[in-house]
């Protein structure tokens, strides 16, 4: 979008030197025309030698130098942020949450009624450039912005805009679900090992092939069921191991185990 032309990060921790990092490269926005602000000195000063950022150890400053606010604070701490920088705010410009947990409403509530907020669940491979992200335009918020917000998380990954109700489901899958398949991974591995793999090669091994499978989905657009019939041959080593993982219950416990990190993710939204 033409008139974003200055974005400020209230909070420089990881996510937002991920999605810096993802912005200056995709040439979204100069290094000049971001701002960061953070309690801590020392992440300050990493912004600013490391990227040659501008930083503020006061959110106010960051603010008033902004067309668009990246709120990147921990959720305990949202509420007294958005107290602090209340009055300097001016509802002209764009406000991104990717607080987790924390609904547009709270936010709208915490500054001003007429605020512009689109909130983000980004996940955390967003770190290696490979992360998904959920974009929930609030009340105000235009296409054309929502589009160019998408651009700014794409430049990290991948992102799809969807209604605000859904973020829990999406914190249940896409946010948490790294964890998941990092357990999953490490079990696979775990497995090599015990077959007699030394545990490097298993990792790899391990990692390639989840990678490697995800891509086939994702690029072929085959269902993985289908998927999953080319790879297990009649009387074979592939259902013998499907059969164990049946036996299991390895696909209710995975569906059991997003269903509760979404009920979790809505209590948490709940103050
Ligand atoms: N990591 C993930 O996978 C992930 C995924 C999706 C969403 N999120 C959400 O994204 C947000 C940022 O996550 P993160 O992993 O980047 O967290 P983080 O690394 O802890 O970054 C937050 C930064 O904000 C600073 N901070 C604390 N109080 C502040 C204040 N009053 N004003 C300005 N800055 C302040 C913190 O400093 P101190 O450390 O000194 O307190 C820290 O540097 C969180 O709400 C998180 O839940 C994270």
């Amino acid at each position: 979008m033409a008139s974003i032309k200055r974005i400020a990060f209230i909070g420089g921790g990881n996510m937002a030197e991920a999605m810096i990092r993802g912005i200056i490269k995709a040439g979204l926005c100069n290094k000049k025309e971001i701002f960061v602000s953070d309690v801590s000195p020392d992440r300050l000063r990493h912004f600013n030698e490391m990227y040659g950022i501008e930083t503020r150890s006061g959110n106010k400053e960051v603010l008033k130098l902004s067309d668009l606010i990246v709120l990147s604070v921990r959720p305990f701490v949202v509420d007294s942020v958005l107290a602090e920088i209340k009055d300097q705010f001016d509802p002209g410009k764009l406000i991104i949450s990717i607080v987790t947990g924390i609904p547009i409403s709270r936010i709208t509530e915490g500054i001003d009624k007429e605020a512009r907020v689109i909130r983000a669940v980004p996940n955390l491979p967003v770190l290696v450039g490979e992360g998904l992200s959920a974009i929930a335009p609030g009340k105000g918020v235009t296409e054309e912005e929502t589009a160019w917000i998408s651009s700014l998380f794409n430049s990290v990954g991948r992102s799809v805009v969807l209604e605000e109700k859904y973020l829990d489901a999406v914190t249940g899958l896409a946010g948490s679900g790294p964890a998941f398949v990092f357990l999953i991974l490490e079990a696979m591995a775990d497995g090599g090992v015990k077959m007699g793999l030394p545990r490097e090669t298993a990792m790899l091994l391990a990692s390639q092939t989840l990678m490697g499978s995800a891509r086939m989905v994702l690029e072929t657009g085959e269902h993985p069921g289908s998927l999953k019939d080319r790879v297990a041959s009649p009387g074979g080593t592939t259902i013998a191991g499907l059969h164990r993982l049946e036996k299991g219950g390895v696909r209710g416990t995975i569906i059991s185990a997003i269903e509760a990190a979404t009920i979790r993710a809505g209590e948490l939204g709940r103050r």
